[in-house]
């Protein structure tokens, strides 16, 4: 356990006024210090519950909202399991585990989403994060750290609404956040180098492999991957291999996950809105064009192991 309570960074903030007619000049330079101490997240599903139990094990405090209280239940629980079972292993003492615990507070008011450093995980639709954004810059001040989980969505596009987009940027985590090490780490076009350095730092710190990605469509990994799924789906809809074929088929060439039990952990539905969403902005380029098999799965709710049924079934 990395015990840190709080992680400064002294940031100088750019603000903007005509000085001449033709240029924009650095109007005031402010200094503001990055001190996080608490960590809101919003959107207690498969990423936010994960990436929770990550920053309350590194020693912050943690808000974790969702506008489910259903939702909120189902991740204390799953946070709580999580602890147990580094228990179980000898990476964390029965002491550690009730301090991590007890550093995160469970909240469905926005409210109450007040921090130095915000993660929204929420689900993957730009009207949804947009909103949720505008609400949560109201009610913090500008030098809170503004962050999207998102895989897909460009971080240019959701920043370009909010006040002070210099402090907004992406920290990708990925699935499961506790047990993954890698986090990819945008900037979008407004992103200062300070905001994108000291989360690289924050994050590096909490245990994880970070890398600096370009804001493009679903950056690095989700971009390769997109394949991965594109094509698993074209062989089942061709009716090349059943899907039990192709996940052991591609578990045995070397992959941990087959396409489909993957699909299942990520969550069918979040991963149909990644593929819709890297196909529009690649301008419908057919090889990321969405799977109707798939939108069969999320139109009956099949959305993988979190609903209990995905391409597989969970007891
Ligand atoms: N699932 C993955 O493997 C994965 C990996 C990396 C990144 N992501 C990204 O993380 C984000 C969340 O994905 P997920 O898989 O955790 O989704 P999920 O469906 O498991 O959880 C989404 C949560 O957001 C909540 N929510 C919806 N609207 C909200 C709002 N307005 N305010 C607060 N909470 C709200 C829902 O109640 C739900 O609990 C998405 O942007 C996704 O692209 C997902």
């Amino acid at each position: 356990m990395i015990n840190r309570k709080s992680s400064k960074l002294v940031l100088i903030l750019k603000g903007t006024a005509n000085r001449s007619r033709f240029f924009t000049f650095p109007a005031y330079i402010c200094s503001m210090t990055f001190d996080v101490k608490t960590i809101g997240i919003a959107g207690a599903g498969s990423m936010g519950s994960g990436i929770a139990q990550v920053c309350a094990q590194a020693g912050f405090q943690v808000v974790l909202y969702d506008i489910s209280s259903e939702m909120l239940t189902k991740a204390e629980k799953g946070i709580a399991a999580g602890f147990q079972f580094l228990v179980s292993k000898a990476k964390l003492t029965s002491k550690e585990q009730e301090a991590a615990l007890g550093r995160i507070t469970f909240s469905n008011q926005i409210s109450s989403l007040k921090a130095e450093l915000i993660i929204e995980a929420v689900i993957e639709k730009l009207e949804v994060k947009h909103q949720f954004f505008t609400e949560v810059a109201a009610i913090n001040p500008p030098t809170t750290i503004l962050a999207s989980n998102t895989s897909s969505i460009p971080i240019t596009q959701i920043a370009a609404k909010i006040p002070n987009p210099e402090r907004f940027l992406g920290i990708h985590f990925f699935n499961p956040a506790p047990v993954m090490k890698l986090v990819e780490i945008i900037k979008g076009e407004s992103t200062s180098d300070e905001v994108s350095d000291f989360c690289f730092d924050l994050i590096s710190g909490m245990g994880k492999t970070c890398v600096i990605a370009k804001d493009a469509p679903g950056f690095i990994v989700n971009r390769v991957a997109r394949h991965y799924y594109v094509e698993g789906l074209k062989l089942l809809e061709e009716n090349v291999a059943s899907l039990e074929d192709i996940d052991g088929l591609m578990e045995n060439f070397g992959f941990k996950m087959g396409p489909f039990r993957l699909m299942d952990l990520i969550g069918v539905d979040t991963n149909l809105s990644v593929t819709k969403s890297m196909y529009q902005l690649f301008h419908f380029d057919s090889k990321f064009r969405p799977n109707r098999i798939q939108q069969q799965k999320v139109d009956a709710g099949k959305f993988g192991r979190k609903s209990g049924e995905g391409f597989y079934r969970y007891e």
